[in-house]
């Protein structure tokens, strides 16, 4: 039997042992053995909740945890959840009703909650769900296998979201086997409040990570793990580094300087925090997406006031100007709240206003939701929830116009992009990948034979609707890094 020792951190550590005639992993840690057991994941939420998740399929991997798509075969199911409207939370609650049935069927299934929901509501759910063993909040995904331990040695009906004291945000980004696409956490928590959300809750106060050990990160990605693309995050990414001295301009400039990195996003945005200097780096970093999301909310000076997101639509909009000065291909894209409390007929048509004048690319758009604990919940609302739905069908059917006319633009020109996936469209098999500016794009194999599934192609767009674009394939560049290629 070849044996080793795991690489988690606190608690008891892990023993790997390997049947030499199976080729099957046990992991024996402290007084309990762990098989090779599944695990089922169900993830609501922002980018970063999926980040979360992918990390806790990671640590787990090191208690004999695979993932499965299977809810039949899962072992144990761990939902992450999202609290930022209602409808994430009623999807999550009525799954979690679902679940108990599972575990009727199978006994032993352990049930967890993660996430923004956990995070404020952990202590109440596992005393009201009789099948929910344990939940865990945003700060302590890292101690996920200590929690799994303690269920698997019976100690179940717990939670643990205590928020990390600790001065410095670091850790050590977790990637799935195989792609060459990376999210890398380089800010947790806001703390912005803004009236209506509540982030700020469930994600704690604003800590970044230093600029020395995200570069030392990413470059050790790219070296040993082929990472290509990585995706900054945090729930405002342009405030990262403020407390440290440091910069977001500054951290994108260092990572452009990283030999086989390809591509560099980063999500999300706050206005207030779009320094001339960031704006600057748009032009001049190689390898910085031509593609920012900047949520703007609402067109509205009264409602972003009321909003407290500290900038004016004329304040914003002089951002995009400079922006499209800075970096002329630069596609911008938004999030707009409809129907805030009390909000007018006359401050909504200056939404409707703002997107015409903005022309963003995509937009994401949401009914207000009243989040418990926020300023917004406790103000008086006197706008029906029909007049809600109707602004944002309005918001919705006006911004498909306007992006229909900006990606006919595409047709004709050809485009690089990583591709990603294929899907089934109207039984025709089609590769999909999403172009330098966050555009995706589908298109034919030539020969169904080729797996190209991270092949970087050159695609040229044929046709384009508001939502997606069609094209042909003009070149096949292979799977290295297309810079190292000349
Ligand atoms: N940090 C980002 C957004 C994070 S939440 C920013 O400041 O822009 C993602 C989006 O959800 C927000 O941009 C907002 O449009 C929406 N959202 C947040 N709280 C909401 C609420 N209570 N009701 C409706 N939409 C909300
Ligand atoms: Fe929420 Fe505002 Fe923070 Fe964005 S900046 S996460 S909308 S409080
Ligand atoms: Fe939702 Fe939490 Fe993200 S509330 S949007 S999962 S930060």
């Amino acid at each position: 039997m070849a044996a080793g020792l795991g690489t988690r951190g606190n608690g008891p550590r892990e023993q790997i042992s390997i049947d030499p005639v199976t080729g099957e992993k046990t992991v024996v840690m402290g007084d309990l053995t762990f098989p090779p057991r599944k695990v089922w994941m169900k993830t609501f939420g922002c980018q970063m909740n999926y980040h979360d998740s992918d990390r806790i399929a990671a640590h787990l991997e090191d208690l004999n945890f695979t993932r499965t798509e299977e809810l039949d075969e899962a072992d144990m199911v761990l939902f992450n959840t999202c609290a930022v409207r209602d409808l994430s939370n009623n999807k999550f609650y009525s799954q979690l009703g679902e679940i108990k049935h599972a575990k009727k069927k199978k006994n032993g299934l352990v049930v967890g909650i993660g996430g923004c929901v956990a995070q404020t509501e952990g202590k109440e759910l596992v005393k009201k769900y009789q099948h929910l063993d344990f939940a865990f909040g945003t700060d302590v995904i890292d101690t996920i296998n200590d929690m799994v331990f303690r269920v698997y040695a019976g100690d179940n009906k717990f939670t643990i979201n205590s928020w990390d004291r600790s001065e410095n945000f670091s850790i050590e980004t977790k990637i799935p086997v195989g792609s060459p696409q990376a999210f890398v956490n380089i800010i947790k928590g806001c703390n912005k409040y803004c009236t209506y959300c509540i982030v700020p809750y469930t994600r704690g106060k604003e800590r970044s990570r230093l600029m020395a050990e995200v570069v030392a990160d990413v470059t050790k990605l790219v070296k040993y793990q082929g990472i290509q693309e990585v995706t900054l995050l945090g729930q405002n990414v342009n405030s990262y580094g403020k407390e440290n001295g440091e910069s977001l301009a500054e951290l994108i400039m260092e990572l452009d300087k990283i030999e086989g990195l390809e591509l560099i996003r980063y999500t999300t945005s706050h206005p207030y925090d779009v320094s001339d200097e960031l704006i600057a780096v748009h032009g001049k970093a190689k390898k910085l997406s031509k593609h920012l999301h900047l949520p703007v909310q609402s067109g509205s000076a009264s409602v972003l006031e009321r909003m407290h997101r500290e900038y004016t639509p004329e304040h914003y909009l002089g951002l995009l100007d400079k922006l499209r000065a800075a970096q002329p291909e630069i596609v911008l894209s938004t999030d707009i709240i409809a129907g805030f409390v009390n909000e007018t007929e006359e401050e909504h048509q200056e939404t409707m206003d703002l997107l015409t004048k903005a022309q963003f690319d995509f937009i994401y758009s949401y009914v207000y939701s009243p989040r418990a604990k926020t300023r917004a919940a406790k103000m008086e609302d006197n706008l029906p929830d029909d007049i809600k739905g109707a602004r944002l069908r309005e918001i919705q059917a006006h911004q498909l116009k306007i992006q229909d006319k900006i990606r006919q633009t595409m047709v004709g020109k050809t485009y690089r992009i990583l591709v990603e996936d294929f899907g089934n469209m109207g039984g025709v098999k089609k590769w999909k990948g999403r172009t330098n500016c966050n555009r995706i794009v589908h298109f034919v194999p030539v020969n169904d034979e080729i797996d190209m599934k991270w092949h970087w192609v050159d695609v040229k767009v044929t046709s384009a609707t508001s939502l997606s674009c069609q094209g042909e394939l003009i070149a096949d560049l292979g799977k290295r890094p297309p810079s190292l290629l000349q």
